[in-house]
């Protein structure tokens, strides 16, 4: 964890940027999506071919019935992915920085390619939670080397949904993997059965400006966020150039990830 890792003006620029990215977004598309028949087929197309694109994720209980809203579309985004750092100039600027490249090279990754990033909202009052997970699951490579730059927009606390991990347990190994079976649809392929031991999670409460890493094996989760105040965070996960990456990953794009 590196506290003031980004100044504040640095998380201001990102929240700013995002609050215009979300202005300029218009949730009537996604209306149709979320009220046709078809709703799970195309609902996880929508999330399959985000790799290389700008989409807008709702919290699951954003909508009614009928497909409307329930609330304002800017308090009913749960999260924006996955390609932010390579098509949006603010974000790419950000993600490529002398300082994340250097902080990168620090922890081993030599030729580092940027695999995905995320903007999480954590809404007040309604974010929902995230189970314990590890990142390895959803972005595999052989060896399995993955890193999660986890920055913290505005303080993050228990109480707004801070990040939680249970120390050590990236040794434990990998888990499961989440891969594309033959008929396409995901499935989880699971190597060790035993739940997560949620009685050794520690909160990582920290102050605007943050950064966690997170190994790409150790578990973590968040809780829902019933407070008043949103938890902005930033995620970008960084993958080494020279490792195999899993042509079964969800995360699968036309053109090649690209480095700093
Ligand atoms: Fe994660």
């Amino acid at each position: 964890m590196l506290e003031g890792f980004a100044e504040d003006e640095e998380c201001d620029a990102l929240r700013e940027r995002v609050a215009e990215l979300v202005s300029e977004f218009d949730p009537a598309g996604m209306v149709s999506i979320f009220s046709t028949n078809e709703q799970n087929r195309i609902a996880d197309e929508y999330f399959m071919s985000s790799g290389d694109k700008i989409r807008f994720f709702f919290e699951e209980n954003a909508f009614l019935p009928d497909g409307t809203l329930k609330q304002t579309k800017e308090r009913s985004i749960n999260k924006i992915g996955h390609a932010l750092h390579d098509l949006d100039p603010v974000f790419n600027q950000f993600s490529r920085s002398e300082k994340i490249k250097d902080l990168a090279t620090a922890i081993g990754f030599e030729s580092p390619l940027l695999a995905q990033s995320m903007y999480i909202f954590k809404q007040p009052n309604i974010g929902g939670e995230v189970s314990c997970h590890q990142d390895s699951t959803f972005i595999y490579t052989e060896p399995t080397e993955l890193v999660g730059l986890w920055f913290a927009l505005e303080d993050a606390t228990i109480a707004n949904g801070c990040l939680w991990a249970i120390p050590g347990g990236h040794k434990r190994g990998l888990k499961s993997r989440w891969v594309r079976s033959e008929n396409g649809k995901m499935q989880f392929q699971t190597f060790d059965p035993e739940p997560w031991p949620e009685n050794e999670l520690v909160p990582l409460e920290v102050m605007k400006g943050s950064l966690i890493l997170l190994n790409g094996l150790l578990p973590h989760r968040s809780f829902e966020n019933r407070s008043p105040r949103s938890r902005h965070a930033y995620t970008l996960h960084l993958i080494h150039a020279n490792a195999k990456y899993s042509p079964d990953n969800w995360l699968q794009r036309p053109e090649p990830f690209h480095g700093f």
